[in-house]
């Protein structure tokens, strides 16, 4: 019999029954559910709305189906409503009378985005972790490679010298600001909706300071209708998901192309590579493949949730039933693609000799010819016009810029001398940029240290 079997002469069409239900998904929730009815119940207490005899029945039997429930002792029942449902019933199941009083001044559209908040709070801290130990990586790596000149490049075209340690620290700069996001996300998470009962408060003399500081809310909402209608927080959370998901799909497609035989500046390792069935010879970045593939998922996601909260009329409506599969989708493949990235990374094989030779062709040190004249007194758009040139010149000659003589050199312009040679070495290239934030590896490395410090926190 359906809980509101009072107002209705029949119960549910089976196949309905199955449609509506959302225990399958939100049995997730079962820990913070029981955790919101605790406090729910502490606060009914307090206020003289049940007994004490009363709450501590209560307090034990949701403990009680708490434990059973993780020792596995209880099975949830796939023909309950929800998650909300089915742990209510258990405890009246238990205790009777009692357990019927829990519900008073309270509603399932207050429970539902209380046990997500908290859920959410949990999660996000959960991924802050994951990240932090992917920063970590990034670092590790860069302090090995302050000095492993790669080409820089710009619309895919190699562009001036960087190291692999720079490279890497442009994506933990990233997923630092994916930290920030998620904690600044937690901060509007951390309000508690609880007691905003169905939509409109109630009439019971309910503490809702109280059940917001028992969960370790920051305060509990200022309106009651806003309390049970807003999933800015869920749009918001996979929102950051996504943004997390772009990076790593960046990160995973250059790791894509390092790989390839055009680029061979990593190796990853035989564990996280596959083969062909047909091809003998092939070493597959599937997995790096796998996570740029996902982003398009997680977006989808967030996508999914923007259009079914799109013009819904205050306040609870079903269709918000259908936030919570998305977004533990979008949590389940980000987190295991941070799981499956960070020993990937931490096991690949820099090909450092490569990434040099790479860097020897294309021009990379052109600017630097540019930046010579400069110091010599030449305006920089005449510099550039110059060193255009010479690139041409070199061109045509199938030479590199350190391969032309002196006298070549002097062609262009009587302001080179023989510091030039020195002046556009990458080594020297790199070492030079000690604007902030540059590829110097002393800098680059201060930075690394800086970020080891920010992730201890
Ligand atoms: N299972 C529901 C959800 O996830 C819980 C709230 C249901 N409230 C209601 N009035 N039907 O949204």
């Amino acid at each position: 019999m359906a809980m509101w079997d009072g107002r209705f002469k029949k119960e549910l069409d089976e196949r309905t029954n199955d449609f509506n239900s959302s225990i399958k998904i939100d049995k997730r929730f079962y820990k913070f559910d029981i955790k919101g009815s605790l406090a729910h119940a502490k606060m009914l207490c307090e206020q003289g709305i049940i007994s004490s005899d009363d709450y501590n029945i209560i307090d034990e039997n949701l403990n009680g189906i708490l434990n059973d429930i993780e020792n596995g002792k209880l099975e949830f029942d796939y023909t309950s409503e929800d998650i909300h449902m089915f742990i209510e019933g258990e405890l009246t199941k238990r205790c009777g009378d009692v357990g019927k009083k829990l519900h008073t001044a309270r509603s399932r559209n207050d429970q539902v985005t209380t046990d997500f908040r908290l859920y959410l709070k949990e999660e996000s801290n959960n991924i802050i972790i994951k990240l932090k130990e992917l920063i970590k990586v990034f670092c590790d790596l860069s302090l090995d490679n302050l000095d492993t000149i790669m080409p820089g490049y710009t619309h895919l075209q190699r562009a001036q010298p960087i190291t692999f340690a720079h490279h890497l620290m442009a994506y933990s700069e990233m997923f630092l600001r994916d930290i920030e996001r998620l904690n600044d996300s937690i901060k509007r998470i951390n309000v508690s909706p609880l007691g905003s009962c169905a939509l409109a408060g109630t009439s019971h003399n309910i503490d809702r300071f109280f059940t917001a500081k028992e969960l370790g809310f920051d305060r509990p909402c200022n309106n009651s209708l806003d309390g049970v209608s807003d999933r800015d927080y869920v749009i918001e959370f996979n929102s950051n998901l996504s943004i997390i998901m772009v990076h790593l799909s960046r990160l995973c497609e250059e790791l894509v192309m390092w790989c390839s035989w055009e680029f061979k500046f990593i190796e990853l390792d035989d564990a996280f590579s596959t083969g062909s069935s047909i091809m003998p010879q092939k070493k597959n970045p599937d997995i790096p493949e796998l996570i740029r593939g996902k982003s398009g998922r997680v977006f989808g996601n967030l996508f999914t949730l923007l259009s079914m909260m799109k013009g819904l009329p205050l306040s609870y409506n079903k269709d918000m039933q259908e936030d919570k599969e998305t977004t533990f989708d979008s949590i389940d493949n980000t987190m295991i693609c941070l799981d499956t990235l960070i020993p990937m990374l931490k096991t690949m094989t820099i090909l450092k000799d490569n990434m040099l030779e790479a860097s020897k062709k294309g021009f990379l040190n052109a600017t630097d010819v540019a930046d010579y004249l400069c110091r010599k007194g030449l305006p920089f758009r005449d510099a550039y016009k110059i060193t255009g040139k010479i690139v041409a010149y070199s061109i045509d000659n199938n030479k590199c810029l350190n391969d032309l003589s002196i006298d070549e050199f002097n062609k262009f312009s009587s302001l080179f001398k023989d510091d030039i040679y020195k002046y556009i070495d990458l080594y020297e290239c790199v070492k030079n940029r000690k604007s902030y934030g540059g590829p110097n590896p002393d800098l680059v490395k201060e930075h690394i240290l800086k970020v080891l410090d920010l992730i201890k926190k």
